[in-house]
């Protein structure tokens, strides 16, 4: 009986310690960027700078947003001339001090493409 109870207790903690292995490097598990993320730099970013291929880099990731753009709300020549820029805090204000909504960052992570050389998450 003893025995039993030294084995399912030996079974138990490996698969705990494996478990957590597993859930450390599980890829997407948040609070890990994913290590083959591209790095994009300024130079680059500032090639995309035209409403139809446009490049923003918002809170240090880098988007591409141009197949968005005909869809965006506002009038173009409010969004358009933040293409190929730092636009983090255009975003976060609209350009008139009101931050969109969580839908909006929702639909902005499905245009991520990378990260700004140089700038933290
Ligand atoms: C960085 C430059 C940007 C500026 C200056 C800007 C500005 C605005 C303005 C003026 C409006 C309409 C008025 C309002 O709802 O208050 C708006 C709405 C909206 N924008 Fe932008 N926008 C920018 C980029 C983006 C990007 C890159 C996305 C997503 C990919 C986006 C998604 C939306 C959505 C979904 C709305 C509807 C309202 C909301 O959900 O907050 N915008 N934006």
């Amino acid at each position: 009986m003893r025995r039993l109870y030294v084995y399912a207790t030996g079974v138990f903690w490996l698969l705990v310690t494996a478990g957590a292995i597993v859930g450390h490097w599980a890829p997407g598990t948040p609070g890990h960027a994913p290590a083959t993320e591209r790095l994009i730099t300024l130079a680059e970013l500032t090639r995309h700078a035209r409403p139809d291929d446009c490049w923003m880099a918002i809170r240090g990731a880098v988007h591409d947003v141009g197949a968005y753009l005909p869809e965006h709300p506002s009038q173009p020549s409010v969004v358009v001339p933040w293409c190929g820029r730092n636009a983090t805090e255009a975003y976060e204000t609209k350009g008139r001090g009101r931050p969109h909504s969580p839908q909006a960052d929702e639909l902005l992570t499905r245009y991520r493409i990378g990260r700004l050389a140089g700038e933290q998450p």
